[in-house]
């Protein structure tokens, strides 16, 4: 089954991929667990903007999706950090700016297929294992990535 973020879950079996995953567990430097209700809540609010700073190094030398982006990467940085911190539980400051996310109609203007979503999922994938998470939660985070961004997919190969 197909599973895609802003369509109805099929059945109550359904394992969140998203937001509603928990608990999200860490350990502290002291060796201590810390235990959080969202992924915000574990990792604050920083970590969402330096994600995506370390995307858009990323795409700066990446000949696929250079093109794709503005000469100036730091209105994107600010956006995907933005909309990744309310996504994952935390305050819906994308939204008081940019209004409902509605990603693939903002998405529809560029040329997405199976070459620019791989493109931008390898980018996103090293810039989220520069992020320190535990495995679990680094996958559970991927996994949504992998779903979104095949939501985003508007052209044939
Ligand atoms: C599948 C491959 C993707 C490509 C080629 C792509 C490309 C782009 C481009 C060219 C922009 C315009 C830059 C800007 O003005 O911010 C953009 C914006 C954005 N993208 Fe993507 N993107 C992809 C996947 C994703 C995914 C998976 C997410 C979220 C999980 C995402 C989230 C965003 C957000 C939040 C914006 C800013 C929207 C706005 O407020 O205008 N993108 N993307």
């Amino acid at each position: 089954m197909s599973n895609f973020g802003d369509e109805p879950s099929m059945t109550s079996q359904r394992v969140s991929l998203g937001p509603d995953r928990r608990p999200w567990v860490r350990i502290a430097p002291d060796g201590s667990e810390v235990v959080a209700d969202t992924l915000y809540d574990l990792v604050g609010s920083d970590w969402f903007d330096e994600l995506a700073e370390r995307f858009y190094d990323g795409v700066a030398a990446d000949p696929v999706l250079r093109p794709l982006y503005p000469d100036d990467l730091d209105g994107p940085t600010h956006r995907l950090g933005g909309f990744l911190r309310q996504y994952w539980g935390g305050p819906a400051d994308y939204s008081a700016e940019r209004g409902h996310p509605r990603l693939r109609m903002r998405h529809a203007p560029y040329v997405v297929g199976s070459v620019q979503r791989d493109a931008w999922l390898r980018c996103m994938a090293t810039a989220l294992a520069g992020g320190g998470l535990p495995p679990a939660a680094e996958s559970a985070v991927m996994e949504y990535f992998l779903s979104a961004a095949q939501h985003l997919v508007n052209a044939p190969d």
